[in-house]
């Protein structure tokens, strides 16, 4: 490693004194054999882990970590390795979402709170990468993000299933009775057959994704599959680099410039990205002092081709993205149209975007399309306003029926998500497909989580009709792995006075992707009158626990649901000491 610059580490405020501080800080250390060289001026790198069991997705990250101690090691510095909160999509109940905040806290309090210089975060699981990101940002030392990595296909019947959209498509088969539960217990062995996240663009590819877009990774970190060798090459190759942007001081507001969100946001559209990334990018954005609104989202998104074809939008799966060029084949594809934002943008490899883009390879049109044939023409996400939704809400077009993106039709409403499934599979319902579901109290502090139950499944009796989509609205978020003509995110929520708690069963609504409008078709007196009416809204019985301090401080989904005392970066001064 050569130190072209002398930079003063930060962790020398804990290990580089002799006296009593000095002492302790490294006496109790060396409890693990750490000879006393390793303490003289080394820089010593955090790896921030989210392994855990309960989180399969992120169960193989202690082999990960390895990898990317060995290029620390190799490049001089010293690894540390450390646990933080670990937030698994698939089991933790009621949702991910609610502990998102939580583990941020966890990150921020760890980095600041110990003796690191920089910090490697590996992510996978959906809501980790925007954990450890919020939580990094708020430091705000040199960091670098190393992804899980995907998981292979998924496999039934000798054919690809893609995990989660594969979970939602063969339930409503077997709710229509066309697909046996044999079959269907066939897929759940097969749905996961690897290492790694969802491999559909969902949420977790997503992120990465955007972690790639951003700048906060090397190059081919969103796609490279979980078993493939290459991924633990890229752990190495991080951990090589981490040392390197310590003596650049490299830190992450350096990287975080509002260009590198308005990059993520183009891409976001390119790939067919989740909603969820809306809320997660402005939490990040608002931890590293970005100004980012939800018309970001039009003026740069919107006019975007789709171009990755990837479930659930589209047909393949992450393993196939990777081998056809992963995600700087498909920014290569954008930049030769002239539609990267800022090609400039700087990484954390030292290099701007477009340099790290702009000669990687495509091998396979069908996967990474081009420019000229698209999946679809506009696949920016959709944000909508009106009467319904005062501060937003979002829909994905590239997961929507385009028929039904310009809609009229008359409400079926429940009001939560109990009420919706004791009523959906009411054979009395008065419901037809021209019908649009609307569900209220799903929101941040509704469910409270702002749950991913926003796609509801249509009623069984247009199942079994044939009907395969429907307009559906509510306060809720979606997985990204789900589909269907689904508007998000309302805001204010229906728990936080919002127009949604107000509509009633039979009330005309419409919805205007292209004009950017949600409504509701009732005069405004009647809406005054409708909410003068309304009782208090009723907060949830939630009056001790993490679960209060939640509802108490989450801001609303089109402020990104970070809490209201977290939003910013409080720095990586070096707290007093401990003893
Ligand atoms: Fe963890 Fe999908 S459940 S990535
Ligand atoms: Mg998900």
């Amino acid at each position: 490693m050569s130190e072209t610059k002398k930079v003063a580490l930060r962790s020398a405020e804990w290990f580089g004194t002799q006296d009593k501080n000095g002492f302790m800080y490294r006496s109790w250390m060396k409890n693990q054999g750490i000879p006393d060289h390793e303490f003289q001026g080394k820089p010593i790198i955090g790896i921030c882990n989210t392994w855990s069991e309960l989180t399969p997705c992120n169960a193989h990250f202690r082999q990960l970590a390895e990898h990317v101690k060995r290029g620390i090691l190799e490049a001089g510095g010293f690894p540390v390795e450390f646990p933080v909160f670990s937030n698994g999509e698939s089991n933790l109940r009621p949702t991910a979402m609610l502990t998102r905040n939580l583990a941020s806290m966890d990150v921020e309090e760890s980095i600041r709170g110990n003796p690191m210089d920089a910090v490697v975060l590996l992510v996978g699981c959906d809501k980790t990468t925007p954990a450890l990101l919020m939580g990094a940002a708020s430091v705000d030392i040199p960091t670098i993000v190393v992804s899980g990595g995907p998981m292979l296909n998924g496999k039934l019947d000798g054919k690809n299933i893609g995990s989660g959209t594969a979970v939602w498509q063969l339930h409503e088969q077997v709710k229509a009775g066309t697909l046996t539960m044999h079959q269907f217990m066939a897929a759940e062995s097969g749905h996961s057959r690897s290492a790694g996240t969802c491999n559909t663009m969902g949420t977790a590819s997503t992120m990465a994704c955007m972690a790639e877009a951003l700048g906060t990774s090397l190059p081919h970190n969103a796609a490279i599959p979980a078993v493939d060798s290459r991924r633990y090459i890229l752990a190495h190759m991080s951990g090589i680099r981490i040392v390197e942007m310590v003596w650049e001081e490299l830190k992450l507001s350096k990287v975080l410039k509002r260009e590198n969100f308005e990059n993520a946001i183009r891409v976001n559209a390119a790939i067919g990205g989740s909603t969820n990334a809306v809320i997660h990018l402005k939490a990040i954005a608002g931890r590293i002092g970005v100004e980012l609104e939800l018309e970001d989202w039009t003026r740069v998104g919107r006019g975007t081709p789709t171009i990755v074809d990837l479930m659930p939008s589209g047909r393949f799966l992450m393993e196939e993205f990777y081998y056809a060029g992963g995600l700087p084949g498909a920014i290569r594809r954008l930049g030769d149209g002239g539609l990267l934002p800022h090609p400039d943008a700087l990484t954390v490899n030292g290099k701007s975007l477009w340099e790290n883009c702009r000669e990687a390879p495509v091998y396979d049109d069908e996967v990474i399309r081009p420019l000229a044939k698209p999946l679809l023409a506009d696949g920016g996400i959709c944000i909508l306003r009106g009467n319904l939704a005062p501060r937003g809400a979002v829909l994905k077009p590239s997961a929507a029926t385009p028929a039904l993106m310009q809609h009229r039709g008359r409400a079926v409403v429940f009001e939560d998500f109990e009420h919706y499934k004791s009523r959906i599979v009411d054979p009395e319902l008065e419901v037809d497909a021209s019908s649009i579901l609307v569900m209220k109290n799903c929101g941040p502090k509704g469910y409270p989580g702002m749950a991913e139950v926003g796609n509801m499944g249509l009623p069984p009796k247009l199942l079994a009709q044939g009907v395969t989509d429907m307009v559906r609205i509510s306060d809720a978020r979606m997985s990204g792995t789900a589909y269907g003509t689904v508007v998000l995110h309302v805001a204010p929520e229906a728990m936080a006075g919002g127009p949604l708690g107000i509509v009633r069963d039979g009330d005309w609504i419409s919805l205007d992707c292209a004009g950017g409008a949600l409504n509701l078709e009732i005069s405004e007196a009647e809406m005054a009158r409708r909410l003068a009416a309304r009782a208090e809204t009723a907060v949830p019985e939630v009056r001790s626990g993490y679960q209060k301090l939640y509802i108490d401080h989450v801001l609303q989904a089109d402020q990104g649901c970070d809490f209201d005392f977290l939003v910013g970066s409080r720095g990586s001064a070096v707290p007093k000491h401990s003893h």
